[in-house]
């Protein structure tokens, strides 16, 4: 395969401590820090932008003139697709899953700002929603257009070989690295990381409920990705928690939000329901139980900004508990033990 790429990203992303985040942990300064790929770039930022940098260029060596890919209405990934596309002159189609909303609002009105094609897919499961793409893609062949089809939420391995790099930027800006906490949805940026830092046991995913066989697929995706990179198959075996998805895929919970008050009141970073803040809730859970390794322990911020804007989350962002709204939660502990151990 193609490891061309084409730079769409803002790159290095800046590495931080949490130090005030740490200290409320009892951890050390120089024990926390947060990788900002929010801040990427590409209208928003997010972890996307770092996929599409491969997708993309795989696209423009297949002589695309049209990105064509799909997701739910708030889907980060069709946001920067429709942005990567205007910024390389391409045309981009959208299929969403539901129907046709009463308000435009969060990722939805951002990829229209962008120029996106949107198709309503009504209400279809991940497969049909990869069909519909698939279909989107012929009528648009059919039309005349030269179409490059990027899998629901960009799960590809071109998009995997983003996050093999980002692995040996964060290596170069933290040599000693002990673990890297990120938001699982495909797992490709969980898969990517691995392979780039060759030890499935430096990443823990934080399984955000959006698929099922994760822990057979990351594994798999990880020796494919460290393949195409010419890397040898990472050691170790995956780990995953699955004890942040509460009611499953973009429910809030409880303990994400008291994640995403307390690394709001203790950094200034914002974190969102559907990812970050079940990633953060992860990491806070492993902490208060003495479960992170010894060594500098990294958050990878993967973006996600535009769901803070919808109303569907607004009265649960705005409704804290009075107490919680003047002091800063103390961190939250779940009541099962979270299933990645050290
Ligand atoms: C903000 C954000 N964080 C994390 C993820 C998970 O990324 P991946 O699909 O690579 O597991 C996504 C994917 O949709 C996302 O939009």
């Amino acid at each position: 395969m193609t490891v061309e790429r084409v730079a769409l990203a803002v790159l290095p992303t800046p590495l931080q401590p949490m130090d005030r985040l740490g200290e409320q942990l009892g951890l050390p300064p120089g024990r926390l820090w947060v990788k900002r790929d929010d801040l990427t770039g590409l209208a928003l930022g997010g972890n996307k932008a770092r996929k599409l940098e491969y997708s993309v260029a795989e696209a423009l060596a297949a002589g695309a003139d049209t990105l064509v890919t799909g997701g739910a209405a708030q889907s980060n990934h069709v946001r920067m697709t429709a942005a990567a596309a205007a910024r390389l002159g391409l045309s981009c189609v959208a299929v969403l899953t539901g129907t046709e909303p009463s308000t435009w609002e969060g990722n939805l009105l951002l990829s229209e700002m962008l120029g996106v094609q949107v198709r309503w897919a009504g209400s279809v499961d991940y497969a049909g929603l990869n069909a519909a793409i698939t279909e989107a893609a012929d009528i648009a062949r059919q039309d005349g257009s030269r179409p490059y089809v990027l899998p629901v939420g960009g799960a590809s391995l071109a998009g995997d070989l983003g996050y093999v790099t980002a692995a040996v930027e964060l290596r170069r800006q933290l040599p000693d690295l002990a673990l890297v906490v990120t938001a699982d949805a495909s797992g490709g940026t969980h898969a990517g990381l691995v392979a780039g830092l060759g030890d499935h046991r430096l990443v823990l995913g934080v399984d955000t409920g959006n698929r099922p066989d994760l822990l057979d697929a990351v594994p798999r995706m990880a020796a494919d990705a460290a393949r195409a990179a010419g890397l040898p198959t990472p050691t170790g075996s995956a780990r995953l928690d699955r004890e942040q998805i509460g009611g499953g895929y973009s429910q809030p919970t409880p303990a994400g939000r008291h994640a995403l008050d307390l690394a709001a009141r203790t950094e200034g970073l914002l974190l969102e329901p559907v990812y970050t803040a079940k990633a953060m809730a992860s990491l806070l859970a492993h902490a208060t139980r003495g479960r992170l390794p010894e060594g500098p322990v990294v958050f990878l911020h993967t973006g996600g900004y535009p769901e803070l804007f919808i109303g569907h989350y607004n009265r649960w962002l705005r409704t804290a508990p009075a107490a919680d709204r003047d002091h800063p939660p103390a961190v939250a502990a779940p009541s099962t033990e979270p299933t990645a151990t050290w």
